[in-house]
């Protein structure tokens, strides 16, 4: 779709089947390079990020077969060079794991450097520090990151952060997991999907220890064989239901959720007097009445995650009194308060510091997504306003939200997807293979 038209003001009810994991799902995808064997790999979210990935593993010789909508059967193992597809590669920002795959399972990689949402500066320099340490040389040539080390396999190493991050905490351990010896990461990142990943390779043959702490532990095995695994609910496509319920009312189940991984995200919503009733494997969302203006920073998990600041943001924009949000992650995840400032949001931002004065209404306006989870709360503005409301860019949306507008429509929301034929996105699109 090009652009999502949304006739807003209708409260949400019924129910919402959570897909599994976008950042799980990223980053396991391009570790199946690691495995000698077929890796069967269940609840896939059918969205545009991880058909890029799997098709740069296509075109690289990957061996994929469709199960059911949700289940592919992934063979890596007739692949022999350790160079993707230049154009794919820079579209995606999880294309960073393909170093670390490709460096352990070849000892050499060439990838183009990841391209993703944009919200300031991107490093990965403590990606490079971790494979630095095993032994690698890094250099960027020609818009290639080119990592080899010599030998061709890499060594064991002790790996500190430092800054806790969830993308060279996983490269880390991907590249770690056929190396010679152990290696340590300390100061790691602790999220859900940084356990699924771990869960996942040692399903296969690693051996980690230690995914949820600050410090894991692996033990280079010399194989991986194929196996089975399924990737575990979307944490922050759960709690984008939750923010859309709370702004718009209503009583809705959030089914196929881990509902330990939300107490960081209901936690803020109670505050601001949405109710939850926790079930075993989904979670019961009531919202009536006005909102209760609350503050929130954004941390590394068990923290606020950074990924729901937009989505709570429209919350607090029509909650009563004012509200501070502190993004304590990125430098610039503000770009999106422009288009909600169309809508009458009154929100000042200063650097990582937004302060929001709640208004009692937004009202529908022509609006565009910056980027996936500033989309999804534009779409929950759309939502909550009176009013038409169309939101534009919407591919940045269908990167990581499986059918947003279907499951909307089945809690009753008046919103469509229009598709246009002559939008500047539709080579994008095409690239994506949308
Ligand atoms: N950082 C560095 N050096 C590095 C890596 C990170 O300084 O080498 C800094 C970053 O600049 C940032 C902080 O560390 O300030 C955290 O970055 P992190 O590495 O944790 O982010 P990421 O791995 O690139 C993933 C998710 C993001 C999510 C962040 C934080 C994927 C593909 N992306 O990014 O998800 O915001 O973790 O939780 O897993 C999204 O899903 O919308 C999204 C952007």
């Amino acid at each position: 779709m090009t652009k999502y038209v949304i006739h807003g003001g209708k409260p949400l009810y019924g129910e919402v089947e959570i897909s599994g994991a976008k950042n799980a799902a990223v980053a396991i995808i391009p570790a199946t390079l690691l495995v000698d064997g077929v890796c069967r790999i269940e609840n896939i979210p059918q969205i545009s990020d991880v058909t890029l990935l799997l098709t740069i593993l296509k075109e690289m010789g990957a061996k994929i077969r469709t199960v059911n909508k949700h289940t592919m059967d992934i063979d890596c193992s007739g692949i022999m060079s350790e160079e993707g597809p230049y154009e794919l590669m820079r579209k995606i920002r999880a294309s960073y794991y393909l170093i670390g795959a490709m460096l352990g399972r070849f000892g050499s990689s060439k990838v183009a450097m990841p391209g993703g949402c944009d919200f300031g500066v991107r490093p990965i320099d403590q990606h490079i520090k971790g494979f630095s340490a095993m032994g690698a040389s890094v250099e960027v040539k020609n818009g290639l990151i080119c990592s080899s080390v010599s030998g061709g396999r890499l060594k064991g190493a002790n790996v500190y952060l430092d800054v806790v991050s969830v993308g060279a905490t996983m490269n880390i351990m991907i590249a770690a997991a056929l190396a010679e010896g152990r290696t340590v990461i300390e100061n790691a990142a602790k999220e859900p999907h940084i356990v699924d990943l771990a869960n996942f390779l040692n399903s296969m043959g690693a051996d980690i220890m230690g995914a949820g702490t600050d410090v894991i532990k692996i033990n280079g095995v010399k194989r991986m064989k194929g196996g089975s695994y399924s990737i575990i609910p979307d944490q922050i496509e759960a709690g984008t239901y939750i923010a859309a319920t709370a702004a718009a009312g209503g009583n809705v189940l959030v089914k196929n959720v881990i509902p330990k991984h939300l107490d960081c995200i209901t936690v803020k919503f109670e505050e601001m007097g949405v109710n939850f009733e926790n079930r075993e494997d989904a979670i019961l969302v009531k919202s009536e009445g006005r909102l209760s203006g609350t503050n929130v920073k954004t941390m590394p998990y068990p923290g606020f995650p950074t990924d729901m600041q937009p989505q709570i943001a429209v919350s607090l924009s029509i909650a009563s009194g004012t509200s501070v949000i502190t993004e304590g992650v990125w430098d610039n995840r503000y770009k999106y308060v422009d288009e909600l400032r169309r809508m009458g949001a009154e929100i000042q931002v200063d650097g990582k510091i937004a302060v929001i004065q709640g208004v009692q209404r937004l009202t529908g306006a022509p609006i565009k997504s910056c980027d996936l989870r500033a989309g999804a709360a534009m779409v929950i503005a759309g939502l909550c306003a009176s009013g038409t409301t169309e939101v534009e860019e919407v591919y940045h949306i269908e990167r990581g939200y499986e059918e947003f507008v279907g499951k909307l429509r089945k809690l009753g929301a008046d919103i469509i997807g229009v598709e246009e034929d002559n939008s500047p996105y539709t080579e994008v699109k095409e690239i994506l293979a949308i």
